[in-house]
């Protein structure tokens, strides 16, 4: 695993050093009429190898419509407890708004140049802009921290908040569609998904690479 893990008196901004971005009035600033109120410190600190009482916490806490556990209970987080452990090709990260735990981002495939993530925040946070926010940070922690090429990120094709996040984001780029691959359990459907790509190179310059051939055949 390439980011520190937390361990006893390490507060996270200290546990991720420089590259642990504290986003001050970052949405005041952007969107003062979605503003967050007073000063706002977001932060991603490493979720601890075997925290599953703090996964538990977090993931029963809310209803995740598009993930395929959509109402976790204790014993379904318990059973997949390794799509959230830290190993060497996965970082997890809570996601804390000054000091409360509301969301959770995980960069998987760590070991390949192209890494993907998943990201939740909790119901009471959301559309604040601090999935941009979260965004952000995943660049730079895929980009400098692991040095990686490219960020991918799959969506269903009925997340319109994860679609329109992703348009509004400079250099991110609709790369795909997977037709009905991702098993909608509760309207007992196949849903397409959507995949997009964010290129290191792109990241860097400001740029937006454009696919280099259109999609339609
Ligand atoms: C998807 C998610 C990460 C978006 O984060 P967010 O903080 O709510 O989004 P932001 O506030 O940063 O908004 C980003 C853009 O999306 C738009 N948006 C967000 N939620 C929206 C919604 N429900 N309907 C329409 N647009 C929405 C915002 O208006 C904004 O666009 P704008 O700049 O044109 O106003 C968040 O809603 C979430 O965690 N959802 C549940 C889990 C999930 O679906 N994760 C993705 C799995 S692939």
């Amino acid at each position: 695993m390439k980011t520190a893990r937390p361990g006893p008196g390490n507060e996270p901004q200290k546990l991720l050093g420089p590259r642990a971005p504290v986003y001050r009035g970052f949405i005041a600033t952007a969107r003062p009429q979605r503003a967050v109120s007073g000063a706002m410190s977001l932060t991603f600190p490493p979720v601890a190898e075997g925290d599953l009482a703090g996964l538990i916490e977090l993931l029963t806490s809310d209803r995740w419509p598009f993930h395929l556990d959509v109402e976790p209970t204790p014993a379904s987080v318990e059973a997949n407890l390794a799509h959230f452990q830290p190993s060497e090709a996965q970082a997890p990260h809570w996601i804390e708004l000054a000091d409360e735990r509301i969301g959770l981002v995980v960069l998987r495939e760590l070991d390949d140049p192209t890494p993907v993530f998943d990201l939740r925040l909790k119901a009471t946070h959301r559309r604040r802009g601090l999935g941009r926010a979260t965004l952000a940070w995943l660049a730079r922690e895929t980009f400098e921290a692991h040095g990686k090429h490219r960020l991918e990120g799959h969506t269903r094709a009925d997340n319109r908040p994860m679609q329109r996040l992703f348009a509004r984001t400079p250099g991110w780029v609709l790369e795909g569609c997977f037709r009905q691959t991702w098993r909608d359990r509760e309207a007992g459907i196949w849903r397409d998904a959507l995949a997009y790509g964010l290129l290191a190179e792109d990241w860097r310059r400001g740029s937006e690479t454009p696919l280099s051939q259109p999609l339609a055949g």
